[in-house]
């Protein structure tokens, strides 16, 4: 689903009467030059340079319009969408309608990234220490995503710990496939692959370093994960040699850091971005979970873990807070019944706080990675 559905009209003023020779202004290149003012404020470059106009179709005083975003997770459409009615209108259009179409770019090179050659995104959500919500984070991320139109996978890399089956409500799933090749788990219109999916029986894993290895390079490698806008990855918490070495292994656009509020959560959490920076991954920001309580009964809202602990992170790291995410018990049953919280609520009748915030957080991480994709893009068309 998209955040507006395909052929959404925007309508500028229609009852204003409009003189002829204002008419007359509605050229394809005048309307070119308007759309070279209106800028993508994520990536603060115009329209026109960064060749998001992809058709122009003028009726009379009526102009349809193609935009290709770099993102169908769309953090600032509607931003996009006013400007380019203001910037038409001036030229006399007394209706814009605009199409959106969506070329998410790669964001990632290296030699390891030939094991994913369809992937343009790999973003990992990773935390200092277990039990903060990493998974809750990842999962949520992935079916917003989804939700909004791109395509998207989640592998698993928490080998010894898999959680997303549960919470994708996949747990007895098993691969399939034909040869070395198998199959992603699908649920949710998001494409998983999980240890889990290749035991029987629910059995302890307790595989180490090489095995552990081998495993995430056959998802990397012999999954057939196909066309991915982006592939999320839940990282192992903890910042010792698995999540380190799986940080190596795969090719990462970024990270986003899960943290709860206090400080023994966030001294984890400075680690975990010091490992990063070892490895030379980008920390897109810190996402800061279980951030205050809203008391069902009284309304009052709780700071059980204390507050403000991610801001003082992110102002000593020059990192930015991607989103806060309250305590909800909706967001803990929908983990543990297989549905997580932002497929179940509709954003038209959202009343969850938590799925408002997490839908937010994956258009907002969707808008880094555009940002970060454009050098690459740039790169290859010079
Ligand atoms: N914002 C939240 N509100 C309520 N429960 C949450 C929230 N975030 C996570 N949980 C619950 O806390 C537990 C730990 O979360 P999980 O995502 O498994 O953490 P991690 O992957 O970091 O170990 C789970 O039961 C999950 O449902
Ligand atoms: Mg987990």
């Amino acid at each position: 689903m998209l955040c507006y559905p395909r052929g959404t009209v925007a309508s500028a003023n229609t009852e204003r009467k409009i003189p002829l020779t204002m008419v007359d202004q509605l050229t394809d290149a005048n309307i070119m030059a308007a759309l070279s003012q209106v800028k993508d404020p994520e990536i603060g470059k115009d329209l026109v340079s960064l060749g998001m106009v992809k058709a122009i179709e003028i009726t009379g005083s009526i102009v349809d319009l193609t935009v290709e975003l770099t993102t169908p997770a769309c953090p600032l459409k509607a931003k996009i969408e006013s400007d380019i009615v203001d910037g038409l209108a001036a030229l006399g259009a007394t209706t814009v309608r605009v199409d959106w179409a969506s070329n998410v770019k790669r964001s990632f090179g290296g030699p390891a990234a030939d094991l994913i050659p369809g992937v343009k995104n790999t973003i990992a959500v990773a935390s200092g220490k277990g039990g903060v919500g990493k998974t809750t984070v990842a999962v949520n991320l992935a079916v917003s995503l989804a939700r909004d139109g791109a395509r998207v996978g989640l592998l698993d890399a928490d080998i010894t710990g898999p959680n997303v089956p549960m919470m994708m409500g996949t747990s007895g799933s098993h691969v399939t496939g034909v040869g070395s090749r198998v199959n992603p788990v699908v649920a949710h219109g998001v494409q998983m692959m999980s240890i889990e999916y290749f035991l029987t029986g629910g059995a302890p894993v307790i595989w180490r370093g090489p095995l552990i290895h081998s495993a995430i390079q056959q998802f990397l490698r012999d999954v057939e994960w196909g066309e991915l806008d982006y592939l999320i990855v839940d990282l192992p918490p903890g910042t010792g040699d698995a999540a380190l070495s799986l940080s190596q292994l795969i090719p990462l656009s970024g990270a986003v850091v899960v943290t709860t509020p206090q400080e023994v959560s966030l001294l984890d959490a400075r680690k975990a971005i010091a490992m990063f920076n070892k490895v030379n991954v980008r920390t897109i920001g810190v996402v800061e979970n279980m951030s205050g309580f809203i008391c069902p009964d009284c309304g009052t809202e709780h700071d059980i873990f204390g507050t403000g602990g991610a801001n003082s992170l992110s102002r000593e790291l020059g990192l930015e807070v991607l989103a806060r995410i309250p305590l909800e018990p909706a967001v803990r049953t929908g983990g543990d019944a297989g549905a997580p919280i932002t497929s179940t609520q509709h954003p038209s009748s959202d009343t969850s706080v938590a799925a408002a915030a997490l839908r937010e957080l994956a258009r907002t991480v969707a808008g880094r990675i555009s940002v970060i994709a454009e050098p690459f893009a740039g790169a290859r068309a010079s």
